[in-house]
């Protein structure tokens, strides 16, 4: 859906005799290029904001109520800004909205009666952050449209990481909400964080292609072994401190791993952590210097650890990096996202993308049983607002 058609919707969705006028927005998924499973170990990870999103609307009623409505199904919610407001398992996508809605309140908001129409083209359950590309679209949109047009976006982000870890009950990190509010068009960010200082690197990929590969395995973060790998970091965490002052798994060494880890697993799972930290600063230096060969090496580094030390890759996406990794043109693959599921990403010769994705396509589909879609990413800026006259 582009934006006329979007703009079209909203009026039938909700009339266009309203004398109030619409407020529209961009909010982008976003990829990770490396650094996975480190945001909530302290360390640096390198996202990029993609060009597919979710599009909002907005339009001030005379009464209390927030009505949400979505393109992408017909499940309707609609919000008493009076009225005591919680989670509600029916209330499905709506609940990211009314998380929002909730935090905002709390903090002191007040908050108006509207209509909110959202749209997106993101694939659902896929890894690119369409949860958090919601919760920083409705907040970024009633705070907007509110009349706050200058709003401090690594705040925003750190305000829609709560809601989805208290409301949501999803014990995620930083990265998703950081990279969909403060994304720039053409390059990647380079977060630490632990202190959440960042900084913008240059996308470019000369004769290659970002390639996003959808395994079309649906993965639900709040089911999935998640919240399990936080913990065992934790526990590997609380092992070092009794021996050494640090803040973070990523400040910690391989050789004290060694010394004080005796559980194998847990020792995979601080390799892991510590080695893709690691991997992220090269990987970073690499791509500055034009080296897309030793950057797309990295990525595939980081997938084998992804698989063997932190387990969270599983057949389809294992099936489809290597798949990749197989093909004329491709010279780097790994997952991106929390794994179990979802999207990998590949870097591809721009001239021989067709033929990757004929025979990925093939090759994978006979080995799973699964379609998988491919998406050649543009990276774009983060939230913002979009011109919505008529
Ligand atoms: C999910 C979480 C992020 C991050 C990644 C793994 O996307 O929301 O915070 O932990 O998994 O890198």
């Amino acid at each position: 859906m582009n934006i006329l058609q979007f703009k079209d919707r909203f009026h039938k969705e909700y009339g266009s005799s309203s004398n109030q006028s619409k407020h529209c927005f961009f909010s982008p998924g976003r990829v990770n290029l490396i650094g996975e499973h480190i945001d909530y170990n302290g360390g640096y990870v390198f996202p990029a904001a993609l060009s597919l999103g979710i599009y909002g609307a907005l339009r001030f009623r005379s009464d209390n109520l927030i009505q949400l409505k979505s393109t992408n199904t017909s499940l309707e919610v609609s919000v008493d800004l009076k009225k005591p407001i919680a989670f509600n398992e029916e209330d499905r996508w709506a609940n990211y909205p009314k998380g929002v809605i909730k935090q905002l309140l709390d903090d002191g908001y007040s908050l108006k009666g509207c209509d909110i129409l959202v749209s997106g083209n993101l694939p659902d359950g896929a890894g690119l952050s369409s949860s958090a590309a919601l919760l920083v679209l409705i907040a970024f949109m009633l705070r907007y449209a509110g009349g706050e047009t200058t709003i401090d976006k690594v705040e925003l982000a750190k305000f829609c990481q709560q809601v989805e870890n208290r409301f949501m009950g999803v014990n995620c990190g930083i990265m998703d909400q950081f990279s969909v509010a403060m994304g720039k068009q053409d390059h990647a960010i380079l977060l630490d964080c632990d202190t959440l200082q960042y900084k913008y690197t240059p996308f470019v990929l000369g004769e290659y292609s970002l390639v996003i590969m959808n395994t079309n395995k649906k993965r639900e973060l709040a089911d999935s072994k998640y919240n399990q790998r936080r913990s065992e970091c934790e526990t590997v965490l609380g092992i070092i401190r009794e021996h050494r002052q640090v803040v973070s798994l990523c400040q910690v060494s391989f050789e004290d791993v060694e010394k004080y880890v005796k559980d194998d697993v847990l020792q995979r799972r601080a390799r892991h952590v510590i080695s893709e930290n690691r991997r992220v600063l090269l990987a970073v230096e690499l791509l500055s210097q034009g080296d897309i060969i030793g950057f797309a090496n990295l990525m595939t580094q980081s997938h084998i650890s992804l698989k063997n030390d932190y387990e969270v890759t599983g057949l389809e996406l294992d099936t489809i990096v290597e798949c990749a990794l197989k093909r004329a043109g491709c010279i780097g693959a790994r997952m991106t996202g929390a794994g179990f599921g979802g999207c990998a990403i590949a870097l591809v010769a721009t001239d021989q993308l067709e033929a990757f994705t004929v025979t990925v396509n093939q090759e994978y589909e006979q080995k799973t049983g699964l379609k998988p879609d491919f998406y050649v990413a543009r990276i774009s800026d983060g939230v913002k607002a979009i011109a919505c006259s008529g």
